[in-house]
């Protein structure tokens, strides 16, 4: 059945300071922060300017209000998660905090986000483990098909098992419930790159951790948070095991004041983004999801029918799609930047293209600030950039 493209949510218009000529259809990068969110945020800096050290003073409990708040969000409790910058850092610090030997084996997936595979093969490195990447067909939509792959991998070495939520190369979900209990059972260590699921799923950290030892995920991207922000949560023993990355004045602190407080540094992303909860919230978080997942496979569905692309598989609820670029587009990251770049400059539009051999992977984002003609107008110009 064709998918007609949502209504707009009433009340969108005017949230943003997005630049009107760019269709910026790239939100699952860097998001965009709303317009009230960056008020509170210039609020918040103003009055840390109007006296540092009284800011600075109060600043704990403010963190640990910010993470009540932001804990009630997610379903969790404020005392099993911290707050960090990002999921590059979430990771360093899961990494960091997991005891390896020399032949132990790390498992990630060729869907993983590069720079946290990279970081899995340097942590590898340094305790002379290994990593065992599983290659995942592109084209295969059964979670049942994806889970059996990671579970044939996982050897008597395996120790830790990296797996996204929601990849970013190609839009798709991969470490549900199911997976994540079949890998405790086996006695490995598993770590959720959830980078795209605070605002763009319902998230239910409940008692363990998403079902996870270490999950981690991104308040800037989907949740209307000011950058940087995101949410480590551990389970059970993990809390106490786990090394920050920095030593700082709170390290004699336990779980989480000691990994979130890294010396002086700009805390109002984290102090801001209740703010971003608040306004999803007002605007329905429900009715968001549901424009965005149906406006994006609709994007979805004007690039395969305007270019005959092909569709990668689609999750539902899911505000980001992907396409199969043709063989020789976008194999190498080179070629992948040249045609984000191209088609910035050619149409004036932002998406993600991540490499991949055999023909690249494109990707869409849909937000509530997107129009269906911005998936339109994408289609018709990268069926003429990909016939040149
Ligand atoms: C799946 C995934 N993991 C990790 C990241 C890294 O996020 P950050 O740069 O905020 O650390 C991203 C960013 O796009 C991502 O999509």
């Amino acid at each position: 059945m064709p998918v007609e493209s949502p209504h707009p949510v009433p009340g969108a218009n005017g949230l943003f300071a997005l630049d009107p000529n760019v269709a910026h259809l790239n939100h699952g990068s860097y998001g965009a922060v709303p317009l009230p969110v960056q008020r509170v945020q210039a609020r918040l800096r103003a009055e840390q300017e109007q006296d540092p050290d009284g800011f600075f003073a109060d600043l704990p409990d403010r963190i640990a209000q910010a993470r009540a708040r932001i804990a009630t969000a997610l379903g969790g409790r404020p005392d099993r998660l911290a707050l960090l910058t990002n999921v590059t850092e979430g990771i360093a610090v899961a990494l960091g905090s997991i005891p390896l030997a020399e032949g132990d084996e790390i498992l990630v997936t060729d869907h993983g986000y590069g720079v946290v595979n990279q970081a899995a093969e340097r942590r590898a490195v340094e305790c002379g483990a290994r990593v065992r990447t599983v290659r995942l067909s592109l084209h295969t939509p059964d979670l049942d098909a994806v889970r059996e792959q990671v579970l044939a991998a996982v050897g008597e070495r395996t120790k830790v098992a990296i797996l996204d939520l929601v990849t970013s190369p190609t839009a798709r979900e991969i470490a549900d419930e199911r997976l994540l209990a079949d890998l405790t059972e086996r006695g490995v260590t598993t770590v959720v790159d959830a980078a795209h699921a605070p605002g763009m799923l319902p998230v239910d950290l409940g008692q363990a951790a998403g079902g996870a030892d270490f999950w981690v995920g991104n308040l800037h991207k989907w949740a209307f948070a000011p950058r940087a922000g995101a949410v480590l949560a551990v389970r059970g023993a993990w809390r106490s095991r786990v090394r920050p990355l920095t030593l700082s004045w709170e390290h004699d602190r336990g779980f989480p004041a000691r990994v979130e407080w890294r010396g002086t540094a700009d805390y109002t992303p984290w102090l801001a983004a209740p703010a971003g909860f608040s306004l999803l919230e007002q605007l329905g978080t429900e009715r968001i999801r549901d424009h965005n997942a149906t406006l994006a496979a609709y994007g979805q569905q004007e690039l395969v029918e305007r270019t005959g692309l092909r569709a990668l598989p689609a999750m539902p609820g899911l505000a980001m799609r992907a396409v199969r670029l043709p063989p020789g587009v976008a194999e190498s990251e080179h070629a992948a930047k040249a045609l984000m770049v191209q088609v910035r400059r050619k149409l004036n539009t932002r998406i993600a293209v991540r490499p991949w051999a055999g023909g690249g992977a494109l990707r869409i984002s849909a937000q509530i600030y997107n129009r269906a003609e911005e998936y339109q107008k994408l289609a018709a110009g990268l069926g003429e950039l990909l016939m040149r």
